[in-house]
């Protein structure tokens, strides 16, 4: 399959058009930022690690029937993928609380959950990715109800399967974010990534952290992290 030209670079990879008007090649990047692109590095490997880990987890999720963008691993950094327009919401799992959740609600970073919370972001870098619910998500055109049905169904399953996949590699899954693009012919279909760029994911004994949060909050030993899920998830 030939890489034609760049259709978008975007902050973590950049995206090429095919031969084929249906399929694009994604090419995963070392870049890192945070903050909104506020805050930007590099994670030496980083492309390398999100681009396989992505694939192996998407082939995965496809056989619990998470149907997913996934064609075919061109190379260590490049992945052919299905032509879709992604839909503007950032879905968000919660499991134990963190990040933005504890900081909005005043619970401290640890704190189990009672049950799995499902949010969603408005995609939107100008506006920061505001939080919003289902009316925004209706009211603005963001998704149809039958849309936002598909993608909660979907997220509960890809919630259900990661807390075991990364639990049996001695983690676990704090939260994730993870986006669904619409193929022509309407289908939701999972998009983007789920790596730790994506993940909050902490040792199972230790609780220490194993995701970019080593980078958003200078905690050194990034690449190490990273490093070390891979090696974890047994695709080193
Ligand atoms: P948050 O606690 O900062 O809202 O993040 C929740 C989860 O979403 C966490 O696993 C990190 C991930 N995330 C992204 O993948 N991209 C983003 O831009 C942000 C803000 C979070
Ligand atoms: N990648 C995101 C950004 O730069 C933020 C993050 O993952 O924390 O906006």
């Amino acid at each position: 399959m030939e890489k034609l030209e760049q259709l978008y670079e975007g902050k973590a990879k950049k995206v090429f058009k095919t031969d084929d008007p249906e399929l694009l090649i994604v090419d995963y990047k070392d870049d890192a930022t945070a903050f909104n692109g506020e805050k930007k590095g590099t994670i030496m490997g980083k492309g390398v690690v999100n681009n396989r880990m992505t694939n192996h987890v998407f082939a995965e999720l496809e056989k619990v029937g998470v149907p997913t963008h996934l064609v075919k691993e061109l190379s260590d950094r490049e992945t052919l993928v299905k032509k879709v327009s992604i839909v503007p919401l950032e879905v968000i799992v919660r499991n134990v609380a963190a990040g933005s959740f504890s900081k909005r609600m005043g619970v401290p970073e640890g704190t189990q959950l009672l049950c799995p919370i499902l949010e969603f972001s408005y995609k939107n870098d100008d506006l920061g990715d505001p939080f919003i619910n289902d009316d925004y998500a209706l009211a603005l055109g963001l998704a149809t109800q039958e849309e936002i049905d598909t993608i909660k169904a979907y997220t509960r399953k890809v919630n259900e399967f990661l807390k075991g996949y990364f639990l049996n590699a001695g983690m676990k899954l704090i939260d994730f974010k993870i986006e669904f693009g619409k193929t022509a012919d309407g289908t939701i279909i999972l998009a983007d990534e789920i790596s730790p760029d994506t993940c909050r994911l902490w040792d199972v004994e230790t609780n220490e952290k194993l995701d970019k949060d080593r980078f958003r909050r200078d905690m050194g030993n990034v690449e190490e992290a990273y490093n070390e899920v891979f090696r974890r998830l047994g695709l080193a």
